[in-house]
């Protein structure tokens, strides 16, 4: 018997992404698996139930749930379709292992192993599986297009008829996955951009797009080569800085984060104030509560004319590519897991160790055990 993949669609408000696409699907069926999938389950991405091959189509979550060896999803199924998973089959997607941790450990008691996407580790060999990075991308591309829907200017120079027009300046907080596609973005649309990170180590790749970095002399690097929190005087030292370049900033790009916990607050509201009028705030870290002060997620509010946006589900808003790009990493990862048209969990191996949250009835993964 063959292993059957099952594709649900999505509930989550506003989620419009799904876990496979279609030649993904058509790739995992090329290795024996047979795919069912909900009526719909691509359509909010763009993929019409008629642009998929070898699918056989269910009505409900539950039904693909029920039928589903590995079930594949973007976000955390609802309650009632995780209930139909049976003993022994295997849930892979972005499931927020960090939230209602209690409703993952029923399910690991219900036998279904658990693979969070989110938990990927961060190494070479695993580039090809990091969720994060391949959403992250999508994100930092959309916030600048979102600057520029916002923004009462064009960003590139323009030399017409009616007069030469300058190129928009723009400051990128935080330098990762998502600042760096924002600096890539702005600069193709024409911005002079600058940009700032407390990893010393971002000046190459900033520097290596064609935007200058803000030095503000401090350097928050750990040696897994992410943030830390920064110190009272720390904080300072870089608000006063980074103060100067915000005000002549007609659009900003915050992107800034540290894993597992809220968004370090940088931009201040007397920075806002020290802003121009028509100068756009477009915090990415709005859903992990935001680099400004100001940020209210979900919405755009005008604070002396500086116009501060806090987009939620950034990947969503471009979902055919957001989702071929999930799928590959889900399919990237799978392939660690499939040996020769069996489910075979190596634990001993390093990334399905760090992904892998629950096996055979418990929870496995070394950060979770006390939980
Ligand atoms: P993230 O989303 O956790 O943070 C975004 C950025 O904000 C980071 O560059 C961080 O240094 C910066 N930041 C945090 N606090 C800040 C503050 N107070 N002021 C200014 N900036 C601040 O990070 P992301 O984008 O997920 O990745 C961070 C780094 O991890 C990447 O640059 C890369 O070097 C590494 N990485 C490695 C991967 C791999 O080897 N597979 C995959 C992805 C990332």
């Amino acid at each position: 018997m063959s292993l059957t993949l099952g594709i649900l669609t999505e509930t989550a408000p506003g989620e419009r992404r799904v876990a496979i696409d279609p030649p993904t699907a058509a790739r995992l069926a090329k290795l024996n698996l047979s795919i069912v999938a909900q009526k719909g389950a691509g359509s909010a991405a763009g993929f019409p139930d008629s642009e998929w091959s070898e699918v056989k189509w269910l009505d409900t979550a539950e039904q693909v749930a029920v039928e589903a060896d590995i079930l594949a999803c973007v976000q955390r199924p609802p309650d009632d379709v995780l209930k139909s998973l049976k003993s022994g089959s295997l849930l892979i997607g972005s499931l927020a292992p960090y939230n209602k941790f209690d409703d993952l450990k029923k399910l690991a008691k219900q036998g279904v192993s658990i693979v969070p996407m989110e938990l990927v580790p961060r190494i070479s060999r695993a580039q090809s599986m990091d969720v994060l990075s391949s959403q992250a991308t999508i994100a930092g591309y959309q916030a600048v297009i979102i600057g520029a829907d916002l923004s009462p200017r064009l960003f590139p120079m323009l030399t017409t008829a009616a007069g030469t027009l300058r190129p928009a300046k723009a400051v990128v907080i935080g330098a990762g996955v998502a600042g760096l596609q924002a600096i890539a973005t702005a600069r193709r649309l024409g911005c002079q951009v600058e940009a700032y990170d407390i990893r010393a180590a971002a000046r190459e790749q900033v520097e290596s797009l064609g935007a200058k970095m803000i030095d503000t002399g401090v350097d928050a690097e750990t040696e897994g080569g992410y943030a830390r929190e920064l110190t009272d005087d720390e904080r300072q030292q870089q608000a006063d800085a980074l103060a100067a370049h915000l005000a002549k900033a007609d659009v900003v790009i915050s992107t800034a984060a540290i894993p597992g916990r809220s968004a370090p607050r940088i931009i201040s509201r007397a920075m806002v104030e020290d802003m121009k009028a028509g100068s756009v705030i477009i915090d990415i870290a709005a859903e992990t509560g935001g680099n400004c002060e100001l940020t209210k997620a979900g919405e755009t509010v005008v604070i002396n004319g500086v116009i501060i946006n806090g987009p939620l589900g950034l990947a969503s808003r471009c979902p055919l590519h957001a989702s071929e790009m999930y799928s590959k990493n889900i399919y990237n990862l799978l392939g660690l897991m499939i040996k020769e048209g069996e489910l075979v969990v190596d634990t001993d191996d390093d990334v399905i160790k760090g992904t892998l949250l629950a096996h055979e009835g418990s929870i496995v993964h070394e950060k979770f055990q006390d939980q």
